[in-house]
């Protein structure tokens, strides 16, 4: 014989419901008047003091009554992040992490940068850098210099900061694309340049349709084609600083750092330049522009 429980199925909010709540609560206050919000605020300041003398209490209890029921608590994520927030348990480090980069990355991203943390280990915060923070330029340098002070600062188990590579990029030219057939210019090719106008060593703008201006680099004899726009914002590649030492091309508009033989971004993880096929054909360099 089955029974039926009689009390009625409560159904708690989740976590997502109730810190849209506050989330809502935080907004509706921020667009009050001085006075009023000055009310709301103190209103949110005394409900905590009440909620953690409250929880001190319960938390003192458990830890001499029933420490392992205190454990099973701790880790319920709803929990931790309540004792956290009224500072009745130290955040973990990666918590703690987090909450410091929460506060830079606006600065990061006002510059075109992003930061990523991958993990914590023996005092070691180990990061991934996008964007701006990753070039070659200073202002890069500086941005990285910002992570680092905020994780050592913020953060007392963290000492160091080591950054992790990031994925490199699939190049884009196709072998079929290189393919020149009887008619090269029905196919998309333009005849560019004779290849010994195109120095070793240096960057070359060529006009080659009113709509599509073509920059070409020379390192060490190996010609690469792109489109004259940086993949950041589309800005002209004209004046971009070739590096032959490191192999590095850097936009002169806001830093992005490009591997010069395959457009790869050095900056910005999965960002390109468009690499267009390029040939050289009896002494002449030949760019495919698509018809
Ligand atoms: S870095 Fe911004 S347009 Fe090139």
């Amino acid at each position: 014989m089955t029974t039926t429980d009689p009390r009625p199925v409560t159904t708690e909010p989740t976590f997502e419901a109730l810190a849209g709540r506050v989330d809502a609560a935080v907004t509706a206050a921020a667009g009050l008047d001085v006075p009023a919000r000055a009310v709301a605020e103190e209103l949110k300041a005394a409900v905590e003091d009440i909620h953690r003398s409250a929880l001190v209490t319960v938390v003192r209890a458990l830890r001499t009554g029933a420490p392992d029921v205190l454990y099973a608590l701790v880790d319920d994520p709803t929990v931790h992040l309540l004792l956290s927030l009224h500072g009745i348990i130290r955040p973990d480090p990666m918590t703690l992490a987090n909450r410091v980069l929460v506060d830079v990355r606006p600065q990061l991203q006002s510059h075109g940068g992003d930061v990523q943390l991958d993990s914590i280990a023996d005092g070691v915060a180990y990061v991934r850098l996008e964007g701006a923070c990753n070039g070659c330029s200073m202002s890069s340098v500086t941005l990285r210099n910002l992570v680092e002070e905020a994780l050592v600062e913020g953060v007392p188990s963290v000492t160091g900061v080591e950054v992790l590579p990031n994925e490199p990029s699939p190049t884009l030219i196709s072998v079929d694309s290189l393919f020149m057939g009887p008619d090269p210019e029905a196919e998309g090719w333009v005849k560019a340049a004779p290849a010994t106008d195109l120095t070793e060593g240096a960057l070359s703008t060529l006009s080659l349709r009113s709509d599509s201006d073509v920059v070409v680099v020379n390192v060490e004899q190996r010609l690469t084609a792109y489109r004259n726009a940086c993949a950041h914002e589309g800005l002209p590649l004209d004046n971009a600083m070739l590096d032959v030492g490191n192999g590095t091309l850097t936009c002169p508009w806001h830093g992005f750092c490009y591997d010069a033989t395959s457009g790869e971004c050095l900056s910005a993880p999965g960002a390109q330049l468009e690499q267009l096929p390029l040939r050289v054909d009896a002494g002449h360099v030949w760019i495919r522009l698509g018809t």
